[in-house]
């Protein structure tokens, strides 16, 4: 979506865009959808319930209605089918670890003029504090558990024996691929607290015993093994272009000759480096949050992976309204023989670039 504010009735309407997001927060907060389960509540009986003013639950609850999250017959209402499932902790399709995630980014987002003063994080618990990415991971899982799956299908894995899925987190990617591919196996790095929930969560699926484990630090450790592919989804944005061009070189001696790359992340792609929205609105999640993170356009990373020793760079374009972000996988090849790397790291860099970038 192209947003442009042109008039003082744009402006005024883009900032009062925060009663919804208050109203939807608020409901989560009280756990309204939860309590409202499979019933049909009036008012008062549902005030009684969640134990707030019925003046305030009316309110509320209208503007639910007219959200579409609530449906109202006469003087009762009922969970929408959205609100009944993902909303509702009584669901097993409940997501409400990505949902405390999102809302808790409320309060850090009403600071921003704090980082963007000084261009640092806001102050939060260190990336490494284990509760800290235990609750992060299972709020990755319960964030792409719909999209991995449309993913994998569109990803055509024939051929490849191994896939890496870096910086993991909970493994929701490689269980997808996985799932896709019988006769692949994958294994999950991270740190140690995220490959713990990886662990629990494959558990629960067949295809664990084809899954894998390597915690560790990926900008300091060493990536033991070669693999066929390596999937590098919603990292990218964490880090600077040095850290990120740093890792690049080390994914391609982790890459068997011909192997892939596929970094799927929000990447910006017109010319000014301003759209799609969504990839400039997270960039500012990556200044609240991290030291370096921020979002790139394709054509900045597909210089970083030429000058890494990748070739063959291509955007996979996914089908509408099955991404993880709009047009936001890149594929890149590991040159196919030994012979070729070494070529490219004795002088052919320059050549390369040009072709890619054409
Ligand atoms: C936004 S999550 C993405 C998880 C998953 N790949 C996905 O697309 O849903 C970023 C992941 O990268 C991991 N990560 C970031 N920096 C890392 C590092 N230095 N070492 C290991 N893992 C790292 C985080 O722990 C987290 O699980």
């Amino acid at each position: 979506m192209r947003r442009r504010i042109a008039s003082f009735d744009d402006l005024r309407d883009a900032i009062t865009a925060y009663r919804l997001p208050r109203i939807l927060i608020a409901a989560l907060e009280l756990n309204l959808f939860t309590a409202v389960d499979t019933g049909a509540w009036t008012v008062p009986a549902l005030a009684r319930k969640v134990n707030v003013s019925e003046r305030g639950l009316a309110i509320l609850c209208r503007n639910l209605a007219m959200a579409g999250l609530l449906k109202k017959s006469g003087e009762t209402y009922r969970n929408s089918r959205l609100s009944a499932t993902a909303l509702n902790a009584q669901h097993p399709a409940y997501r409400g670890d990505y949902l405390k995630l999102i809302i808790s980014h409320w309060a850090d987002w009403g600071r921003l003029l704090e980082s963007v003063k000084s261009g640092l994080p806001l102050d939060h618990g260190e990336p490494d504090e284990p509760d800290h990415r235990r609750r992060f991971t299972w709020a990755m899982h319960h964030r792409t558990l719909d999209t991995a799956p449309k993913i994998a299908a569109q990803i055509d894995l024939r051929g490849a024996r191994t896939l890496l899925d870096l910086g993991g987190g909970p493994g929701t990617y490689a269980m997808a691929f996985l799932a896709r591919n019988p006769t692949l196996r994958a294994t999950v790095c991270d740190r140690p607290a995220a490959v713990d929930v990886a662990k629990e969560i494959a558990a629960t699926h067949q295809a664990a015993a084809r899954l894998s484990y390597l915690p560790l630090d990926i900008m300091v450790d060493a990536i033991p093994g070669t693999y066929d592919v390596i999937w590098y989804s919603n990292v990218l944005h964490i880090y600077g272009p040095k850290d990120n061009q740093a890792l690049f070189r080390r994914v391609l001696a982790a890459l068997n000759p011909g192997g892939r790359l596929l970094i799927q992340d929000a990447f910006l792609h017109d010319r000014d480096g301003v759209f799609p929205e969504e990839a400039s609105l997270f960039a500012v999640s990556m200044l609240l949050f991290t030291e370096k993170g921020n979002t790139y356009s394709a054509a900045e990373t597909k210089t970083w992976l030429t000058a890494a020793g990748f070739e063959r760079i291509k955007v996979l374009r996914m089908k509408k309204g099955t991404e993880d972000w709009e047009d936001g996988i890149l594929e890149a090849r590991s040159p196919r023989t030994n012979g070729e790397t070494r070529a490219r790291r004795t002088g052919s860099a320059k050549n390369s670039r040009s072709r890619s970038l054409s």
